[in-house]
């Protein structure tokens, strides 16, 4: 049978799902509706069928599954009829504003006895399953530091985006990829402690957030910071690791550029123990380490791709498979960002058991 999907929101997220997750076998857009009209005359342009009303996409029989890909204030809500239509749902992300929403959400996709899941695609990016993978490996020692970072240059937030009301903000937008990210690679380590600073730099009204950065303590390690920007115009890595034996860099998405370098011990890797001299004054902890004693890899990148979530779908519904993007690893996410909020506001750290 497959996924027979109905968009609610046909705006530009929809667009991407039609015109990419179509190619995936088993997934089928059949119909649309958004409250906006030139929308469904696109809709109806890419060959999905419009609707004129909610509750004509919510009855239509040939639709087993709905995708909700509006802005974020109203995914409870239309999840919420969804469900109770008798269809499965993916909502797009963050999958609500507060943990209590969710709470309600997934109260009513069990009594449906229907699928509900998020739309977290960004956990099969191959540059957070290259860090991830060289992470598992061992090939970096003991890690106790990962730094995750995004930074764009365009600056502010654009259209519902720039406003409180439409569960707008980099956070919500950028930080729950990041976060959903770390959360995935960690589902048994508990976030001891959540300090996050906020800042609203080009907002003309100051409503959201466009710069964060956020530095989550795990039981036993490693420390994690997140640090998303919409206008900072120089790089820095996407990923940087640092372990007890190796640092790692990737530099963009693309991964380009990036790699990682060891330690080389033994004869000839031992470092003497210079002193260099500065402007300032002598140091002997920071100097340069000779080439010698390094060890210089490449990064082994990973093929994951989105589509497997996707195909994840298909499996669960037609074969009673294990979801993927199951409702206990949302919580623990929209939970924490919850908790971002509650740290930037008091402007401390909060402790938690998460
Ligand atoms: N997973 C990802 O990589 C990713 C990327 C971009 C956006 N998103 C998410 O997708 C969602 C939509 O974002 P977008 O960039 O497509 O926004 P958008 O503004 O381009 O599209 C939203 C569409 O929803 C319609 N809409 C608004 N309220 C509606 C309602 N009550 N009923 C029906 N239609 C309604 C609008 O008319 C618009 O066409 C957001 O939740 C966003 O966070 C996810």
């Amino acid at each position: 049978m497959g996924l027979n999907i109905g968009i609610i929101g046909f705006g530009g997220m929809a667009h991407w799902h039609a015109n990419n997750a179509s190619k995936i076998e088993g997934v089928k857009f059949v119909c649309a509706y958004d409250v906006d009209p030139k929308q469904m005359e696109s809709a109806k342009e890419m060959g999905i069928r419009p609707c004129a009303t909610l509750e004509e996409l919510l009855g239509a029989e040939d639709i087993n599954f709905v995708l909700v890909a509006t802005p974020n204030q109203v995914h409870k809500e239309l999840v919420i009829k969804a469900l109770r239509a008798g269809k499965h749902v993916m909502t797009e992300k963050p999958a609500t504003l507060s943990v209590a929403d969710w709470d309600e959400m997934v109260a009513e996709s069990e009594k449906a006895g229907k699928i509900l899941t998020v739309h977290q695609n960004r956990r099969w990016d191959a540059d957070y399953r290259t860090m991830r993978e060289a992470v598992e490996s061992g090939v970096l020692g003991k890690v106790y530091s990962i730094e995750s970072r995004v930074f764009g240059t365009v600056g502010g937030m654009y259209g519902w985006r720039a406003f409180k009301a439409y569960g707008g903000g980099m956070v919500l937008d950028w930080g729950v990829h990041l976060f959903d990210q770390l959360m995935f690679m960690f589902p048994d380590k508990k976030v001891v402690d959540v300090k996050a600073e906020l800042m609203s730099l080009l907002e003309a009204n100051k409503e959201v957030d466009d710069y964060f950065k956020v530095m989550l303590k795990l039981e036993g390690g490693p420390v994690l910071q997140v640090e998303v920007g919409s206008y900072a115009f120089r790089a820095l890595p996407r990923w940087y690791v640092i372990g007890d034996n190796g640092t790692m860099e990737i530099m963009d998405f693309a991964m380009e550029e990036g790699g990682i370098t060891r330690p080389r011990f033994g004869a000839e890797g031992n470092v003497a123990p210079v002193v260099v001299q500065t402007p300032a004054g002598p140091t002997r902890m920071m100097a340069p380490r000779p080439p010698e004693t390094r060890e210089e890899l490449p990064l082994t990148k990973s093929d994951a791709t989105w589509t497997t979530l996707y195909k994840n779908l298909v499996d669960v519904v037609d074969n009673g498979a294990e979801l993927i993007v199951e409702p206990k690893g949302v919580r623990r996410v929209l939970r924490l960002m919850e908790l971002v909020f509650e740290s930037a506001e008091k402007g401390h750290s909060i402790a938690c058991e998460l």
